[in-house]
């Protein structure tokens, strides 16, 4: 996306991934774009196949008590709604633009070293297709991820990397294809742990429900996969239609942060500098909300020789990260059955879902947070 976005300004770029491109426009991952997303992608000409294939979703279900409730997030965020498209789509969209407007992307790299980023002239090397290159270059991204090699490119006394938690539980996610059993996407909490029916197209649907860190998926079969997330919705009144499970995963629950997210021309974005448990669905829309902020920056370097957007990147943007981090967390914890919860801490869980579809403050406090904050 950050190429992307300099293209647009005529700041070149080269893009280096270690994968495939077969394999990063298969991996299954995040579906729900923030409002904020969606308008980035339309507004540079990457809105047609979003528009097309893409389902707005203008409210939430949580799941509660034996009851239903409807957020409706489209009337208490002013008229703003999520999208839900597939990460694994939005960078089908990426690379074929880039792909298209001569970007230069290359795939498949080893060996990538990264010199210099306390000069002027940092320089990365990297072999791809069996011959050695170096780029010279004004600014490198490290855009690599939660398994990051350029963040570890940071001096130790330069930076805080003890912004950590981890939570005692994962998801099981599962991708079938099946009908929709529900509109909208329900967020269950029940005596048996969490679930979410969520959608990928008519025909594909994910869900997911908590499980234990160490669950191996091939223990369980298709039919005990149905029956548990069906137990832990059925107190609501949803009933699943359920079909064939093609993809089972596990996925870790971790909250982290790093500050600063820069050191001299070194800029991080997206998982290389945080990471939010999946239950806000803002991982994918935070790495998004850090290249428009990356890209503007650049621009008024380039453009107006003006470092200062650059300077201030991290605080910028660690805003934004603080405020997803918080989201997220709250939304595990208000969702999730801790092994040792007492009977205490279940009202008590039960007393906030309560406020938050029972007081117009508190809803509306999920539905802004949900939707995003605008991009600006
Ligand atoms: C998803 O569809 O993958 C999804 C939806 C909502 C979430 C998390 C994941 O909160």
């Amino acid at each position: 996306m950050l190429s992307h976005l300099l293209h647009q300004r005529g700041i070149d770029s080269v893009v280096i991934d270690l994968r495939l491109r077969d394999d990063i426009e298969q991996t299954i991952k995040a579906g729900v774009l923030e409002q904020g997303t969606v308008d980035l992608m339309t507004q540079t000409g990457l809105g047609d196949r979003l528009k097309r294939d893409g389902f707005v979703h203008t409210g939430i279900n949580l799941a509660f008590a034996g009851e239903l409730h409807r957020i409706d997030l489209h009337e208490l965020s002013g008229g703003r709604s999520v999208t839900v498209y597939a990460q694994h789509e939005v960078l089908k969209d990426l690379i074929a633009r880039r792909l298209a407007d001569n970007g230069d992307v290359r795939f498949g790299v080893t060996d990538t070293t990264v010199e210099g980023i306390d000069g002027d002239r940092p320089i990365i090397r990297f072999t791809h297709d069996d011959e050695q290159h170096r780029l010279d270059c004004d600014f490198v991204i490290g855009c690599d991820g939660s398994r990051t090699y350029t963040r570890f490119l940071i001096p130790q006394g330069e930076i805080r990397t003890d912004f950590f938690r981890q939570y005692p539980f994962a998801w099981f996610g599962i991708l079938a294809e099946a009908p929709p059993s529900s509109d909208e996407l329900i967020y269950a909490h029940s005596d048996r742990g969490f679930a979410l029916i969520s959608t990928r197209s008519p025909s594909v649907q994910r869900l997911y429900f908590q499980c234990d860190p160490q669950t191996n998926p091939d223990d369980w079969s298709q039919d005990q996969i149905w029956d548990e997330i069906q137990a832990r919705v059925a107190g609501a009144g949803a009933t699943l239609k359920s079909g064939t499970i093609f993809q089972k995963d596990i996925l870790q629950f971790r909250s982290f942060v790093c500050e600063p997210m820069q050191y001299g021309r070194l800029f991080l974005a997206g998982d290389a500098a945080h990471t939010v448990p999946p239950t806000g669905a803002k991982g994918m829309n935070l790495a998004i909300a850090d290249v428009h902020v990356l890209d503007r920056a650049l621009g008024a370097y380039f453009e107006a020789k003006d470092s200062g957007l650059l300077e201030s990147y991290t605080r910028t943007v660690l805003h934004r990260v603080w405020r997803a981090q918080h989201f997220s967390w709250w939304m595990t914890s208000m969702l999730h059955r801790f092994s040792d919860a007492t009977d205490f801490d279940l009202r008590r869980q039960l007393a906030e879902l309560e406020m938050v579809v029972n007081s117009p403050s508190a809803s509306k406090t999920l539905a802004d947070n949900y939707v995003g904050m605008p991009l600006t």
